[in-house]
């Protein structure tokens, strides 16, 4: 996978239908900036993941924000667009600098990015001193939309608290009282637990022990010796990509599927059912999005998907295609001009979207607000079973622009 696009140069054609937009823009007064003006493309930077357990992540959010902008003739808010990629190969340590190569030397208008929680938030610190617009289209990382929000920073993937919360009322309700946590320790898996917890406990759960794993290790053989010693009602957990994959394979195969039932957020068994067959069947998670939802904005999506992969959309391919949504929604109400922030933030934080997952809006801290639903594979799909929790918010804990 390449890590650079080409470079745009405009061509007469181009510079003529920039002076004729020119022109229009006079006449209401007000100057845009001048890459308007050119009919320069709007230069979009992908930082996300072309390598490593959660390849298959990054890749489905490119294709499906590609697509969307290939649906509206190639161009977001009445702008040609150029890409840029970085594989950020989920590696916390180099966030830093792969983030100022896009903003500072490749001078992006937005970037998009990323799945992984720690490479995120060194994103937002970039973001937040440079004042560069970034959309998340994955990474849950809390802080991002909590003590770490800002004006230039959006989620439209999900915060960490939102699909785990639920997860602890479905559990308790289902007659499990004594429960054990498995998954990576970092924020992602972290961040889920605590909010599993919060609303299991709540409801008078008692975790029996909370297991952990260094991301992106996938030894599970210890841990699961461990949860068939300590015999739980059943196990919540948190991997994803190929991680879950060999997690959900290696749980079948210590003989703990037929009794002691796992559950998990749904990224356990999005984008991955494939690879894990037969293993997966019966699983319940929860999260913002079921393969079968029942909708025309989802019937569209995954036939459109399915035409320009050959593959089977899944969550990350509706978060990639929904960001694109989001700024072309932002773009168009500022005429094409990222420079008119104000107009930009004020058209996202009204934008109603009618999503493959339901409709969505926005918070005051800039996260997506969606119903969270209840899912079991079933037949290889994730199939829809109920709303765990309609339309919920993340509390935003810490964040200013919430309070
Ligand atoms: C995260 O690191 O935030 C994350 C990665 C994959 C799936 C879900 C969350």
């Amino acid at each position: 996978m390449p890590d650079k696009q080409r470079i745009h140069t405009p061509s007469r054609r181009t510079l003529l239908k920039g002076a004729s937009a020119m022109a229009a823009f006079a006449a209401l007064g007000r100057f845009p900036s001048p890459a308007i003006a050119q009919g320069a493309p709007i230069k979009i930077g992908f930082m996300l993941p072309y390598s490593g357990t959660y390849t298959k992540l990054g890749k489905y959010i490119d294709h499906a924000f590609r697509l969307n902008v290939e649906e509206k003739g190639g161009k977001l808010g009445g702008r040609t667009v150029e890409y840029v990629q970085v594989d950020d190969e989920s590696e916390p340590a180099k966030a830093t600098d792969n983030m100022n190569r896009l903003v500072a030397r490749e001078k992006v208008d937005v970037v998009v990015g990323t799945v992984h929680s720690g490479v995120a938030m060194g994103m937002v610190k970039v973001a937040r001193d440079a004042n560069a617009l970034l959309i998340i289209p994955n990474a849950g990382a809390n802080a991002a939309t909590g003590p770490m929000c800002a004006p230039n920073i959006w989620r439209t993937s999900f915060s960490n608290w939102q699909p785990g919360f639920p997860m602890g009322k479905v559990m308790y309700d289902a007659g499990h009282r004594n429960v054990m946590t498995i998954t990576w320790r970092y924020a992602a898996g972290q961040e889920m637990v605590d909010a599993f917890k919060e609303n299991y406990t709540k409801a008078g759960g008692n975790i029996v022990e909370e297991l952990y794993v260094p991301f992106p290790q996938v030894e599970f053989q210890a841990l699961l010796t461990r949860i068939a010693t300590q015999k739980p009602d059943a196990v919540f957990s948190f991997f994803a990509g190929g991680g879950a994959v060999k997690f959900v394979k290696d749980y079948a195969a210590a003989g703990l599927k037929n009794s002691i039932p796992l559950y998990g957020t749904g990224f356990l068994t999005d984008g991955t059912l494939e690879a894990q067959g037969a293993d997966a069947e019966g699983i319940k998670t929860t999260l913002h999005y079921a393969d079968d939802l029942d909708n025309p904005a989802n019937k569209a999506f995954i036939a459109a998907f399915k035409k320009k992969t050959g593959e089977d959309a899944d969550v990350y391919a509706v978060q990639g295609y929904d960001t694109a949504t989001l700024l072309d929604i932002g773009l168009k109400a500022a005429g094409g001009d990222v420079a008119a922030r104000e107009k930009m933030y004020a058209a996202m934080q009204a934008a109603k979207i009618d999503s493959p997952r339901g409709p969505i809006s926005f918070s005051k801290a800039n996260n997506v607000v969606q119903n969270v639903y209840l899912r079991e594979v079933k037949g290889g799909m994730n199939r829809y079973v109920s709303i765990a929790h309609a339309a919920l918010a993340d509390p935003a804990r810490g964040c200013k622009l919430a309070s």
